[in-house]
């Protein structure tokens, strides 16, 4: 294997069940990746999510070079054995989170310059040295430097920002060492107009990579806006390769983006919500703190088979949550997980049937019921 993997396995309309293969293992597409930021899914042990079905998990160059430093998680094994996680991990490259997280940024062609939101000291991102920091974490897939085009951005800065991203692009290429079982992505920017993002497509398949992600998307534009981005931009994509949306979404986002091409998704929603005590359920979303589950028996979720739906009612979460125990957390977190993950096993065995837009459309429809 030179690169990573890709077979597509079955297309139903637009929608496309795959399998990625790479040194530590494989993923099965339609594919959702919890977000294990700082080398660890915030509230869950490894052994945890992987028992939800995560099959890759992302961990972000961002935070990982400001603490403990990329030297010290190489020095301790790499990201893998440091975290206790033996299959694939994908890293972010940084860009994104330098520009959401960190103090005083000064962008130039060479790359950004950030003060680290932890304790103010002054650091250097560029692409080779981001590329450098994702093969110390030992990350199976690496993406591009970037920069995440802000929502709203007229055409000529989102076409000046996204060319910049293809020059780190083209230099991300070049600094990426290659093994087997190991790739690089390139991201696909160019904000909400057509023609920037057919040029950056254009771009990124010149220089060709292992995968091709949409970045600059759930930025504030609203979810029509993204859905009719990703209408022009996926038919536009190779076909043979890996589509990953980057920082998506709700379950609505993942059901529509999966029936425009999408293969992989990451965001922070099943754990960060979860963690203040929204759960993900088959009829949309429920705040556990709300008085009306006090005195309820029921499980958060009746047809969900996750350890807080098997063994505990809504009435124990929620005071678990009131008297801030930190089961309470651990609990959503693991359950929204699950939820995630049976949502991608349901959409993949759809797609394998060819009956995706039945079951697409009857999982929407749920969604908008409420919960009772
Ligand atoms: N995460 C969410 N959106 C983006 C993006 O546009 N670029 C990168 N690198 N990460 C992201
Ligand atoms: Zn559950």
């Amino acid at each position: 294997m030179t690169g990573i993997g890709f077979d597509l396995l079955a297309t139903d309309g637009r929608a496309r069940r795959g399998r990625v293969t790479t040194a530590h293992g494989t993923i099965e597409t339609p594919a959702f990746m919890p977000v294990g930021t700082a080398a660890t899914v915030k509230a869950m042990t490894t052994d945890a999510v992987a028992s939800t079905g995560a099959e890759i998990l992302l961990g972000n160059t961002y935070h990982l070079m400001l603490r403990p430093t990329a030297e010290r998680v190489a020095q301790l094994g790499g990201l893998h054995r440091f975290m206790n996680w033996d299959k694939p991990i994908l890293t972010d490259s940084g860009g994104f989170q330098v520009m959401s997280l960190s103090d005083l940024r000064t962008m130039s062609e060479e790359g950004v310059t950030f003060k680290s939101h932890l304790d103010g000291s002054r650091h250097h991102l560029t692409p080779e040295r981001s590329i450098q920091i994702q093969h110390m974490l030992d990350s199976n897939i690496t993406m591009c430097l970037d920069e995440c085009t802000p929502f709203p951005a007229t055409e000529a800065q989102a076409e000046s920002s996204m060319r910049l991203s293809m020059r780190w692009a083209r230099r991300s290429k070049d600094a990426f060492v290659e093994r087997p079982g190991y790739g690089l992505f390139g991201i696909v920017q160019g904000g909400i107009y057509p023609e920037q993002r057919a040029e950056s497509v254009a771009a990124l398949t010149d220089i060709g990579f292992d995968g091709y992600a949409i970045g600059g998307l759930a930025v504030g534009e609203g979810q029509e806006t993204m859905f009719r981005v990703l209408d022009f931009t996926e038919p536009l994509m190779v076909k043979d390769r890996p589509r990953y949306l980057m920082g998506v979404g709700r379950p609505s986002d993942l059901i529509g983006a999966v029936r425009r091409g999408v293969d992989m998704f990451d965001c922070v929603m099943p754990t960060r919500s979860g963690r203040t005590g929204q759960a993900f359920v088959r009829r949309g979303t429920i705040n556990i703190r709300n008085a009306r589950h006090a005195h309820d028996e029921r499980p958060l979720d009746s047809e969900c088979g996750c350890p807080a739906c098997r063994s505990y009612s809504r009435g124990y979460l929620h005071h678990l949550f009131k008297a801030d125990e930190m089961l309470g957390p651990m609990l959503l977190t693991w359950h929204n997980l699950h939820y995630y993950q049976d949502l991608m096993r349901t959409m993949r065995q759809a797609i394998a049937d060819g009956n995706f837009e039945e079951v697409a459309g009857a999982m929407e429809a749920r969604l908008n019921e409420g919960d009772i």
